[in-house]
């Protein structure tokens, strides 16, 4: 091929501030990284909890790299299985009082196997427009007709559910913590309709699972409304420190998709050492109370200062967007953190509707008291008074 198909496509993506490349990072421990010999303070990463340099951990797949080698070899129904595989998901099913859990290699494939399973020709999926791109996927790659309420919206929610009442099976399909707004899905109004309309509950808890609810359960503890759920799903690569996720539900449920999901059956089982490192993750989350509460308070107290100086947003939780609107100026302004030690990224289109690009900004337990006020008197050089009027308040509160 003698054409370049690609560059021209590549060239209007630069124009429009959305080209993007995966930065390689010299080196890390969960607080900072290091870039072409700089440090950075790290306030973009979804290892809320630092499990992901847990020594337990890494001691637990060392043990396992030892004992199963490294690859599984297989898919889970043909040879992958090992014994770390079936203590996982009974480990991840005891933690979430679930009757039963399965485990994916990620939570794009979670959502992209379950949904399609779940739900087919003659169903309906009602989900929120702000959901994460996997389960927009996997509505996608779904037969069911398929209807998106606005975000968080519980009377369009209702509308919908009227309106596709002739369905066979109706999906409620929801993001628990909005992974790019850091709000919550309204799941006890959700559940109540759900309930009143007979329809299912599929919960994505990728950033709630092990922070959120009394005991780390995720939003459907924080809500009370556990029982009301359908389908959980939820990754280990976020608090959980690794890498994998699961769906998790009645047994009944979970043997389906075990015979339905086709990115279950169709994928090489995860490492078995990746297993056994999940399973130490997940027992360190059942007993993590004072880590869990020390985190949580060091959030409200961040949300207090950002309040203090000016710099409030929509957020209550710990993942924080920074709305700036224009891609090209968002990057701009990411640059700008960087500028001052701190690294985040530009979240642009189409991870964000058009015109919210913004900067995710988020809390992790590694950090100190000192670190955040290093950001924050970045913020305030970055996101100055001007810009705020102009970008700021009004749309970071959207
Ligand atoms: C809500 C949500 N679901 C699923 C995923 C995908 O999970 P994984 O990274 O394990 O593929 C993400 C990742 O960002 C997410 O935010």
């Amino acid at each position: 091929m003698t054409d370049d198909l690609f560059s021209p496509a590549l060239a209007e993506l630069a124009e429009n501030g959305l080209l993007r490349r995966a930065t390689a990072f010299d080196g890390g421990d969960g607080r900072t990284v290091t870039l072409d010999g700089k440090r950075y303070l790290l306030f973009c990463s979804n290892d809320y909890l630092r499990l992901s340099h847990d020594p337990r951990i890494i001691e637990a797949v060392k043990e396992g790299l030892d004992r199963y080698g490294f690859g599984s070899g297989g898919s889970r129904l043909i040879s992958g299985t090992r014994a770390p595989h079936a203590q996982l998901e009974k480990a991840i099913a005891e933690f979430l009082r679930a009757e039963a859990a399965l485990l994916f290699s990620s939570g794009y494939s979670a959502n992209t196997g379950c949904i399609p399973a779940l739900a087919g020709k003659g169903d309906a999926i009602l989900a929120d427009k702000l959901n994460h791109a996997s389960l927009v996927d996997g509505c996608l790659l779904s037969k069911a007709d398929f209807h998106r309420y606005p975000h968080r919206n519980m009377a369009a929610l209702e509308k919908l559910l009227q309106k596709t009442a002739g369905a066979k099976t109706r999906w409620i399909v929801t993001d628990g913590l909005f992974s790019m707004d850091g709000d919550l899905a309204p799941l006890d109004a959700l559940c109540g309709l759900a309930k009143k309309h007979h329809a299912r509950v599929y919960v994505d808890d990728a950033h709630a699972f092990g922070v959120l609810g009394a005991n780390g359960r995720g939003t459907a503890e924080l809500f009370g409304v556990g029982e009301s759920v359908d389908i959980t799903v939820g990754t280990l690569g976020k608090a959980a420190g690794g890498m994998g996720a699961f769906a998790a539900g009645k047994k009944s449920a979970v043997d389906f998709l075990l015979n339905k999901a086709r990115s279950f059956i169709f994928s090489t089982a995860m490492p078995p050492a990746d297993a056994a490192g999940n399973l130490k993750a997940v027992e360190i989350l059942a007993d993590f109370h004072e880590g869990r509460k020390r985190f949580l308070e060091g959030i409200e107290n961040f949300h207090t200062r950002l309040k203090v100086q000016n710099l409030e947003t929509s957020s209550k939780t710990y993942i924080i967007p920074l709305v700036i609107g224009e891609a090209g100026a968002t990057v701009s302004t990411a640059k700008l953190f960087w500028d001052g030690g701190v690294f985040l990224q530009a979240v642009r289109p189409p991870a964000v509707p058009e015109g919210t690009s913004r900067l995710r900004l988020t809390l992790s337990l590694a950090q100190t008291d000192e670190d955040r006020e290093t950001l924050l008197a970045v913020m305030k050089k970055a996101l100055p008074a001007g810009a705020e009027e102009e970008n700021g308040p009004s749309k970071r509160k959207r």
